[in-house]
């Protein structure tokens, strides 16, 4: 008999996993091994954009199989991966692509891919900001109970009030700053679109002073905000953008789109990774960022967006639990007057996940093809958490 071990044993200890033992998805609903359905507002951290089992990413696992090619290596030239990034060419600023595994894996690459263009060692981020959990780019989040214990970090990476004109014009510097690295829609940092007027500052001062701007839109890219990219509903566009969780379909990847000054600035042996951009992730990817990109899809993400933020809004009508609501497209925060947890694992014993963003924010992140009647369950059961 094959029995789910009933407690963590053998797993390091680094997450406090909770409540149900996950064995079976569809669509926007994960089921536990009791049979009980989950509504899922959080996606596998904004990963699932397209929900569990769906046929585009079945589709394209199934065909990527059928050439036995899993994995390859960057040795040789593999079709996918080339296709995959002459897509994301096509459809963005960028010129080049670069793949690897994981966001921080991507903004690690573009530290390193900045500080080679400019010759300068800095890189300057924002409070509020998560751009990983490596050393370079757990320097550059602002988050001091994670960075604390694995002090000293990669110098040279400093944080600046966000959205702080004075503070930036001072942090940046033409003669030390390789590049600023911001969300333009930050995640875990408590769900924050950050002024559009401020980042179009943040250009022009990185422009006058030969530096590089870094989007990491790891959580708020491909479609999450009703855009292909984040980027394109603020006005600026990046020198550097990286990319992650969504891209794959659930599989492992991350990407790093360039502009072609900047990639000029790399030869063959600067940056490497064994897995980046094979086969399999690639071919997923590709069918995945087609998908989202479709004109079609995008418009029902900012219109389901338009309704939740709507009916969001009135969730702190009623009490003084709720002291903010803030987001774009699928991705929004519901600030508490108090500690967020509870009302995640209140929410969860009526079967519906949610996450935080920080000690006092909901943070909602469903899959994007979640269904109108769905995001209405969803809402309603949030409205019975916090009344
Ligand atoms: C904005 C942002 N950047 C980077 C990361 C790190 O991505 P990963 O966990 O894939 O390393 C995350 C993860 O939550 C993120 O939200």
């Amino acid at each position: 008999m094959t029995t789910v071990p009933s407690a963590l044993s053998a797993l390091l200890e680094v997450y406090s996993r909770a409540g149900p033992v996950f064995v079976a998805g569809n669509g926007a609903e994960l089921v536990a091994d009791d049979g009980t359905r989950y509504l899922d507002f959080v996606a596998g951290i904004g990963v699932n954009a397209l929900g569990y089992n769906h046929a585009v990413v079945r589709g394209a696992i199934e065909r990527a199989l059928g050439s036995g090619l899993i994995h390859v290596s960057n040795l040789y030239r593999t079709e996918a991966g080339e296709r995959l990034a002459e897509e994301l060419v096509a459809r963005s600023f960028a010129d080049r692509v670069f793949f690897c595994n994981s966001g921080a894996e991507a903004n690690e690459a573009a530290f390193k891919f900045v500080r080679k263009w400019s010759g300068k060692p800095e890189i300057v981020a924002f409070s509020g900001s998560f751009h990983g959990r490596l050393f370079a780019t757990l320097a550059a989040t602002d988050r001091p109970e994670y960075r604390k214990p694995f002090e000293p970090l990669v110098p040279g990476i400093r944080i600046v009030p966000r959205e702080d004109w004075a503070a930036v014009d001072h942090a940046v510097s033409a003669s030390r700053t390789a590049a600023v690295i911001v969300e333009p829609v930050q995640g875990e940092g408590g769900v924050r679109p950050v002024d559009p007027e401020w980042l179009g500052f943040v250009r022009e001062l990185c422009d006058s002073r030969g530096v590089a701007v870094i989007f990491d839109e790891v959580q708020c890219g491909l479609g999450r905000t009703g855009a292909l990219f984040a980027y394109e509903q603020t006005g600026v566009v990046p020198d550097v953008l990286t990319l992650a969780k969504p891209l794959a379909g659930g599989l492992p990847m991350g990407a790093v789109l360039l502009t072609g000054a900047v990639a000029a600035a790399l030869k063959p042996g600067d940056h490497a990774t064994t897995f980046g951009g094979g086969p399999l992730v690639a071919g997923v990817a590709l069918d995945v960022v087609r998908t989202i990109a479709a004109p079609e899809f995008l418009a029902e993400v900012r219109r389901k967006g338009e309704w939740l933020g709507g009916r969001l809004a009135n969730l702190g009508a009623g009490g003084s639990r709720v002291a903010e609501v803030r987001g774009r497209g699928l991705m929004w925060g519901v600030e508490l007057t108090e500690p967020a947890a509870p009302f995640v694992a209140a929410a969860r014993e009526r079967r519906l996940l949610v996450a935080t963003a920080g000690p006092s924010v909901l943070r909602l992140i469903p899959p994007l093809v979640i269904a109108q009647r769905e995001l209405e369950r969803g809402v309603g059961i949030l409205e019975e958490v916090l009344a």
